[in-house]
């Protein structure tokens, strides 16, 4: 069976996420979505949230699960046993650090290989700060996020 994992902060999932993720399910049998526990970036929406709001995304895709980890990502991928991680690419700005990523994790485990998804041109502008700014200020996100947590992301980062 090929599987993989698509790891990132997801705070919010977005619809270029949810494109990414789409078309991974087309090409591997096993996809795990996995939300990083960051400690360190203060995100918006808790790990549980992070994770609920991926799975109502991804319901309609029946090889695709959301897990979570801390720590290395490559101590994930042993745990998952998994040696593919996929990650999208936006633009060139995104080059750099995902080529260093990809280089680091494969030095901290050689059977762990980096494929890179490149974004649909319709998200290339796309990211999930900007999904928390526009919703803080009142803008509409649809079509920014998947349909189904568009309410949920409005009312928790609007009531505080
Ligand atoms: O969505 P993001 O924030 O670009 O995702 C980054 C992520 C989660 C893929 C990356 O930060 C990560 O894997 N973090 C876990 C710690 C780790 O393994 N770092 C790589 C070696 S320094």
């Amino acid at each position: 069976m090929n599987k993989c994992v698509y790891p990132g902060s997801f705070d919010p999932v977005t619809t270029g996420h949810l494109d990414i993720i789409e078309r991974t399910a087309k090409l591997f049998d096993d996809v795990t979505v996995a939300v990083l526990n960051n400690y360190t970036k203060s995100p918006a929406f808790s790990v549980a949230e992070r994770t609920a709001f991926i799975k109502k995304s991804v319901a309609h895709l029946k090889n695709v699960r959301v897990g979570s980890f801390d720590g290395l990502l490559v101590d994930y991928m042993k745990q998952q046993d998994a040696k593919i991680i996929i990650r999208g690419l936006r633009a060139l700005s995104d080059f750099e650090h995902e080529f260093q990523l990809a280089a680091m994790n494969t030095k901290l485990c050689s059977e762990v290989e980096t494929i890179f998804m490149m974004t649909n041109t319709k998200y290339s502008f796309l990211s999930s700060s900007m999904v928390r700014e526009i919703v803080q200020f009142g803008g509409s996100v649809e079509g920014l996020v998947p349909a189904p947590i568009i309410d949920e992301i409005r009312n928790r980062l609007t009531k505080q």
